[in-house]
């Protein structure tokens, strides 16, 4: 099996720090061209930062890291401190990065790497707001078709919404960037709260990651317990939910979800249901399936992925 190349777009995030190391772990399965950050959880220049510590924290002051857009398309951006605290990775002390950004921006290497490489063979994983994905389709249209698979953590059905009633993060920030990639006509594979939501870092999967005894596991799982202190408080559950390492997890075990080929579409005009996924759940109009909108996960085996992979680092 020939590993698949991709490109991580990203708005370090302690949950993107798990998904990098995730994807950085697993060579077999995963050639990682490069990491283009956005502004999201935080602003730009944390997240930019927050990839290169990550990349060090692996060893791999090789991966490629830019910086993409500091802001939204068309709105201010809201960033999500009150989870991931000011620096966007709280929990433990972290060194300052000595690896480079590099001096292209995110969004012409995203049009770049897709012109330069053969048609079908780069996906993109997209771990938070859309803009960068979007502002390079809307630049270079001709990479659209170019594009293998976008596979993204964002937005919501049954789980409803987690920064308002009806909306997800990452489809909140920017929902016109949400709506140029859902329209895009590029094969797209959704990891909505529905299923990240059972993704959740109880005590014993946290213990594991300590107990694996490196430098990557204790990191984890003092982001983990960092990270995980919003969602206990807010939901009441036994842990957090551990959203983007479920794409990459997705890449390497895609049988460990489930889900549906719906129709979904982005709610951009109301200001109550901003953001919004419509998804077509239940397929009740005859609008045309655009992605694959996962619903459930195979928990413990995601965690024992997660576990064995963090381990070889
Ligand atoms: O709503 C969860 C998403 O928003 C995750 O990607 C998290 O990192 C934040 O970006
Ligand atoms: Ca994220």
């Amino acid at each position: 099996m020939t590993a698949r190349q991709i490109i991580i777009d990203t708005d370090p995030g302690q949950d993107d720090a798990v998904a990098i190391l995730l994807a950085l772990a697993s060579p077999e399965e995963i050639d990682l061209l490069g990491i283009t950050a956005v502004a999201g959880n935080v602003p730009l220049a944390l997240t930019q930062k927050n990839a290169r510590i990550v990349c060090e924290l692996a060893g791999r002051r090789d991966v490629p890291v830019f910086a993409g857009c500091d802001a939204p398309l068309k709105r201010g951006l809201v960033t999500a401190e009150h989870v991931h605290g000011k620096t966007g990775l709280d929990g433990p002390a972290l060194p300052e990065p000595t690896m480079p950004l590099r001096g292209q921006h995110g969004v012409d290497f995203l049009i770049s790497t897709l012109r330069d490489r053969p048609a079908d063979s780069v996906t993109l994983c997209p771990l938070g707001p859309l803009t960068n994905i979007a502002a390079a389709f809307v630049k270079a249209p001709d990479i659209i078709p170019r594009v293998a698979e976008i596979v993204l953590m964002g937005g919501a059905y049954f789980e409803v919404g987690n920064i308002t009633p009806a909306a997800e993060f990452n489809i909140y920030v920017d929902p016109e960037a949400a709506d140029i990639v859902f329209r895009s006509g590029v094969p797209l594979t959704v990891m909505p709260l529905d299923v990240t939501h059972k993704a959740l870092t109880t005590k014993p999967r946290v213990d594991a990651f300590r107990a694996l005894g490196t430098e990557p596991g204790r990191m984890v799982a003092e982001w983990t317990d960092f990270f995980e202190r919003f969602d206990k408080e807010k939901y009441g559950s036994e842990g957090a939910p551990l959203h983007d390492p479920c794409v990459i997890a997705h890449l390497i075990q895609p049988w460990l979800f489930t889900g549906r080929h719906i129709n979904v579409e982005i709610e951009t005009t109301s200001e109550l249901t901003r953001g919004m996924t419509v998804a077509d759940w239940w397929r009740v109009t005859d609008r045309i399936p655009n992605a694959t909108f996962m619903g459930d996960v195979d928990a413990d085996a995601f965690f024992d992925l997660l576990t064995q992979r963090i381990g070889r680092l």
